[in-house]
């Protein structure tokens, strides 16, 4: 064969079977997503590729400045028996952070998912659930001291109607377990900055105005709650990029803190059979990445705490394995290489 020939073989086939090239542009290994914007960049991190995974360690470090705990820092992993306290693998992930000069945002204190055993089953009455709220938070709290810079006091307690949430904690203690909470996490280190966090808030305003309402009502009465986490966990259709805003823009309004908290842009919430994903789809989603990213930059410098990418990549993404369904709603594929979105991000921002 003429070597011509060859070469033109070996770049259409190249073309079909190699993994792209980036070009520098958006190579993640020539550039840094937490050097595009003015304001921290965090990323849940999976304690089974932490310390384990080199390639996810170095994207994790070079791309992000702050770093929220997937899992590890739930009661289930945390707190396994009333008198036991495991810190192995959250003090792994403190560590890291430390270590890589990135903020670490503590996720969550207060629950009603993924609750060891002993606490679904606790038989105490109201005093003992008081006694059981004050030494989980205040142990936790305390022992990251200094180190973790802002907690997830409560997570997900509205329902979207509106109301409070029947969980575990309400029906033991009432709406007061949450007021409890903050005020439990403020009094073990009163620099941390405390947060709600809550889903659906942009998705449907009678969720979020109550939401803001109750802690609009809990900050004026003193309670120490500086900030609402927005989860996003947002697809290419929905909502409309002007909900996203409407979201943050109420959320300053009121004087909370804002956190993107848990973003991720799936592209396929109607659970159709997609063994890869559409190039139109993809272009879609950097699009839609790209409009947080903005919206989220025109809210006031003060209140900017920071967007969180809920998994680094397509291959550690909750989505797929927890709606059971085939999705890439990250900016990272399963190869660690950029998608459309993080090259769109380093490009525009
Ligand atoms: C998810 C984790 O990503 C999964 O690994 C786990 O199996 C279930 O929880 N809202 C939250 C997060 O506040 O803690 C959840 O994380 C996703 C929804």
């Amino acid at each position: 064969m003429r070597k011509g020939a060859f070469h033109f073989i070996l770049g259409l086939f190249c073309c079909v079977a190699c993994k792209p090239e980036y070009s520098n542009h958006c190579n993640p290994k020539e550039n840094a997503l937490k050097e595009r914007v003015n304001f921290k960049v965090g990323v849940a991190v999976d304690h089974d590729l932490l310390g384990f995974d080199l390639a996810y360690e170095e994207l994790v470090q070079s791309q992000f400045n702050s770093l929220s705990p997937e899992n590890a820092m739930k009661a289930s992993y945390i707190h396994p028996a009333s008198d036991q306290f495991d810190w192995y693998l959250a003090d792994r992930l403190v560590n890291f952070a430390e270590n890589h000069g990135m903020r670490f945002h503590g996720h969550t204190l207060i629950w009603h998912q993924q609750l060891p055993e002993w606490i679904e089953n606790f038989a105490g009455d109201r005093e003992q659930w008081r006694a059981l709220l004050e030494q989980h938070i205040k142990t936790i709290v305390n022992r990251y001291k200094g180190r973790v810079a802002a907690w997830d006091v409560v997570n997900e307690a509205f329902v979207e109607d509106g109301s409070l949430r029947n969980s575990i904690w309400y029906q033991h203690l009432g709406a007061s377990y949450i007021r409890l909470a903050f005020e439990y996490a403020h009094e073990a280190d009163p620099d941390a900055l405390l947060f709600y966090n809550d889903y659906n808030l942009a998705q449907n305003p009678l969720k979020r105005k109550a939401v803001i309402r109750y802690l609009e009502e809990m900050k004026l009465a003193g309670v120490p709650i500086d900030g609402i986490g927005c989860q996003f966990h947002i697809n290419i259709h929905f909502p409309e990029v002007s909900d996203l805003n409407k979201c943050m823009e109420e959320v300053c309004q009121a004087g909370f803190k804002l956190h993107i908290s848990e973003l991720d842009i799936a592209l396929n919430p109607f659970s159709r059979s997609m063994p890869q994903p559409k190039e139109a789809d993809l272009k879609r989603q950097a699009d839609r990445y790209l409009a947080v990213f903005k919206a989220f930059d025109r809210q006031p410098n003060l209140l900017k705490y920071g967007i969180t990418m809920w998994g680094l990549s397509d291959a550690d993404s909750w989505i797929p394995s927890y709606f059971n369904r085939e999705d890439y709603p990250l900016l990272f594929d399963g190869n660690y290489q950029a998608k459309a979105a993080y090259c769109k991000l380093i490009e525009s921002l």
